[in-house]
């Protein structure tokens, strides 16, 4: 089955068409700048562009930077605060005139690596962590997905949440080179390995390309691997979503 992915990003929105029995991009990927106010009914209007530059009429699969419950964003970090409360599957189906299912962003990078990149057959506890705009986490427990865990919003012992000291774009703005970036990254590492002891750590998001660079830098006894599918992941696991939520509708 063929189903349109889109991960919506603090910084981009990026969508493909999805084969979701072999997990391949078929298309090319198109990427749209997130817009500056980043609100509903401004993302909602890109979706429709994407929708359209597909010239796509079936089902969408959303992976959305907040925590997303029964189709309602229930955060925004990294997004507009009018979000909060929106029935998100409502308003872009009606924007795109598709059938849209939303899902956190790191669920859905989660779903395509547990299905089709590094955490395939990988039983136990699998923490994947997205290293974008923000810090995202997902965890799944022999398989099973635990959805819309916030936990790049803990708080390190220095006092300052995980998200603003570790996360891709305070790299980026602080100007940190690999080393520094990876000693902090290291620290929320850690922490998360010693609270909740994963057998797979897997890192995706932007910064996962780059993994060679701060490797050496990671100390937690977990293997860590980059994700396998980079930053296709959430557009791959978005629809794998959009599909799963379908199929149950459908019976
Ligand atoms: C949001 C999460 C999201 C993560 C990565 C955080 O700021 O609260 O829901 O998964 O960023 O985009």
């Amino acid at each position: 089955m063929q189903v349109l992915g889109i991960d919506i990003g603090g910084s981009g929105i990026k969508g493909a068409i999805v084969d979701t029995v072999t997990g391949q991009i078929v298309t090319e990927r198109h990427r749209i700048e997130t817009p500056q106010s980043a609100t509903p009914e401004a993302i909602a209007a890109v979706l429709e562009q994407l929708v359209s530059h597909f010239n796509w009429s079936g089902l969408v699969g959303c992976g959305f930077p907040a925590a997303i419950q029964h189709g309602i964003a229930r955060t925004a970090a990294n997004i507009s605060p009018s979000f909060i409360g929106t029935h998100i599957d409502k308003l872009f189906s009606e924007a795109t005139k598709c059938p849209c299912y939303n899902l956190n962003d790191a669920d859905a990078a989660g779903m395509a690596e547990m299905y089709f990149g590094a955490g395939v057959g990988q039983s136990g506890v699998v923490l994947l962590i997205t290293i974008g705009t923000g810090l995202g986490t997902v965890f799944f427990t022999d398989g099973k997905l635990m959805p819309n865990t916030e936990l790049g919003h803990l708080y390190l012992k220095n006092g300052i949440k995980a998200e603003l000291y570790a996360s891709d774009a305070v790299r980026k703005t602080e100007d940190l080179d690999w080393t520094r970036w990876g000693t902090r990254f290291n620290t929320y590492l850690t922490m998360m390995e010693k609270l909740f002891w994963p057998d797979l750590i897997i890192l995706g998001g932007g910064a996962s390309k780059k993994f060679d660079k701060f490797k050496g830098q990671i100390t937690v006894e977990a293997p860590v691997k980059p994700a396998a599918l980079l930053n296709q992941a959430g557009i791959i696991g978005a629809a794998l979503y959009a599909q799963s939520k379908n199929t149950l509708t459908d019976k």
